[in-house]
């Protein structure tokens, strides 16, 4: 379908099981995170965006300023548009309303689009997120199921920075869970299990 956002949709064996929205990291594209999504959640609708966000030819969802500073008017627009993009993709495919899965920039634009549209999605599961916005609207997440992987030894998200978007996912009213890895940036096996395990869990 011709729709806002280059994307990749991948329906599922399980037409009642939550889609997920998948969000890749800065370099990454609509293919990236296909492979990981089917292995956390066999048989759900996949639906992936490209960010539309060009910093030295590698893709993103919103601009930043340098690493880990965002350009926050950014990141409310490309948050609005990206919500715009699921209320589409819903009509277009017949979806009920997704849970995110982001890495990096992705579960960034995605702890945005929690904090500055509640509603738009069901849940989400953040791998290695960092506060989008200093200062986001008084967001009600009312119950939403919120599962934020962060690495130990993240160069790039200070613990004290994922400490802080908990605290603001958990204000707005999230049923949050929280949990500080032994890695790095990058993902591991235990992000893969834990994601698959609590994604279950999720209605
Ligand atoms: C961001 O820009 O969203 C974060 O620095 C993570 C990244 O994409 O490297």
């Amino acid at each position: 379908a011709e729709l806002s956002f280059l994307h990749r949709f991948e329906p599922g064996r399980d037409p009642a099981a939550a889609p997920l929205l998948l969000l890749h990291g800065t370099g990454g594209d609509e293919n990236d995170l296909i492979q990981l999504g089917r292995m956390i959640a066999p048989d759900a609708p996949l639906l992936s965006p490209r960010g539309k966000v060009m910093e030295g030819g590698m893709p993103r969802f919103f601009r930043r300023l340098r690493e880990g500073v965002f350009d926050e008017a950014d990141v409310r627009l490309r948050a609005a548009e990206l919500a715009d993009f699921v209320r589409e993709a819903r009509e277009a495919y017949g979806l009920a309303a997704p849970v995110a899965v982001g890495f990096s920039n992705g579960a960034n634009i995605a702890a945005a689009l929690l904090l500055t549209r509640p509603g738009v999605l069901a849940g989400a599961v953040l791998l290695r997120a960092m506060v989008p916005l200093a200062e986001p609207p008084k967001a009600d997440l009312a119950g939403t199921p919120v599962l934020l992987l962060s690495g130990g030894m993240d160069p790039i998200v200070p613990e004290e920075n994922a400490a802080r978007l908990a605290g603001q996912l958990r204000n707005a009213g999230a049923r949050l869970d929280h949990r500080t890895l032994s890695v790095g940036h990058g993902l591991s096996q235990a992000d893969l299990t834990l994601a698959r395990d609590w994604l279950a869990t999720v209605p």
